[in-house]
C-alpha cells in the first residue's frame, strides 16, 4: 500500500502494563496495521484481549512502550500533549468504551455537539442546524437541552458518536459503540457513520463484538491476546 494513502498505520506496537508485583502484561505485542483513507474497519476479538488498548494508542490517549502509531501523516507517539488535544480537536473523532467518559455531563446535549464543532469550516447557521440534525438522526431529537449527565447509559452513547462526527473528523476511533443499544438503534448508529465515510470519506475504526456492526464494515482484524490477525470476510459477509 501506499504509505500516503494510510489513514491510520501501526508499526511493531508493543503496549505492557507494568504490575505492582513485577508480573507485567504485555496487552498489544508488535502489531503492525495499516488503514486506508476511507476505510472502514472492525476490530473484534474476545474481552481482554487488547481492543482498547490498541484503540486509546491510536488516539494518542495512551503512549505505548514501543513501536510507532501514525494517525493522517502524523507520528502520534512523537507528539507533544497539546499538540495531540489539538490533533484529535481537528482531524479525529474519538468514542471510549465507557459511555460516561466521553460527554461533558454538565453541559446538554446540544451544547456537547456544538463544542466539537469548533474548528469545522461552517458558518453558525449550518453548525446549529448540523447539530440538531445530528442529535435527531442519534434519536435525542426530544433531549436537546437535557444535560448530558442526564442521558442514559445508551443515550449517552448515541450522544459520544454525535459528538465524534460532529468535528467532521478524518478518522472516527470508536470503541463498541453499540454496546448498550438494542439492534435498531445500534443499526442506526453504524448507518450514520457509514454516511460520514460516504459523504466525506471518513475513515472508521470500530471496536465491536456485535456481528452485525462487523459485517456491516469492509473488514475485520481479530486481535487475540494482544496480536492482530486479519479477518477475511467471504462473498456472504461472514468471517472465513
Ligand atoms: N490500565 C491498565 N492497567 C493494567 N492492565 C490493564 C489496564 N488496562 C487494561 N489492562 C489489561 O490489558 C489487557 C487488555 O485490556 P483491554 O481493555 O485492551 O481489552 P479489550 O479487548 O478492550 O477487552 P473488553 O472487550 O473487555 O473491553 C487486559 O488483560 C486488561 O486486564
Ligand atoms: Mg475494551
Amino acid at each position: 500500500m501506499n504509505r500516503r494513502e494510510a489513514a491510520v498505520e501501526c508499526v511493531s506496537l508493543t503496549h505492557v502494563y507494568p504490575d505492582i508485583d513485577g508480573a507485567d502484561l504485555t496487552a498489544l505485542d508488535s502489531v503492525n496495521m495499516c488503514i486506508r483513507a476511507g476505510e472502514a474497519v472492525a476490530l473484534v476479538g474476545p474481552s481482554g484481549a487488547g481492543k482498547s488498548t490498541l484503540l486509546t494508542l491510536l488516539a494518542g490517549l495512551t503512549r505505548p512502550t514501543s513501536g510507532q502509531v501514525r494517525v493522517v501523516g502524523q507520528d502520534v507517539t512523537a507528539m507533544s500533549e497539546g499538540a495531540l488535544r489539538r490533533l484529535r480537536a481537528r482531524r479525529l473523532g474519538v468514542v471510549l468504551q465507557t459511555p460516561a467518559r466521553n460527554v461533558l455531563p454538565y453541559a446538554t446535549a446540544r451544547e456537547n455537539v456544538q463544542f466539537a464543532q469548533r474548528f469545522t469550516d461552517t458558518g453558525r447557521a449550518e453548525r446549529r442546524a448540523e447539530a440538531v440534525e445530528l442529535l435527531l438522526t442519534v434519536g435525542l431529537g426530544d433531549r436537546v437541552d437535557d444535560p448530558a449527565g442526564r442521558l442514559s447509559g445508551g443515550e449517552q452513547q448515541r450522544l459520544a458518536v454525535a459528538v465524534a462526527l460532529a468535528g467532521r473528523p478524518a478518522v472516527l476511533l470508536a470503541d463498541e459503540p453499540t454496546s448498550q443499544l438494542d439492534r435498531e438503534t445500534g443499526a442506526g448508529v453504524v448507518d450514520l457513520l457509514l454516511s460520514a465515510r460516504e459523504r466525506r470519506g471518513t475513515t472508521l475504526v470500530v471496536v465491536t463484538h456485535d456481528r452485525h456492526v462487523s459485517d456491516a464494515l469492509d473488514v475485520a482484524y481479530g486481535i487475540h491476546e494482544g496480536r492482530l490477525e486479519r479477518i477475511q470476510p467471504t462473498t456472504d459477509g461472514a468471517p472465513s
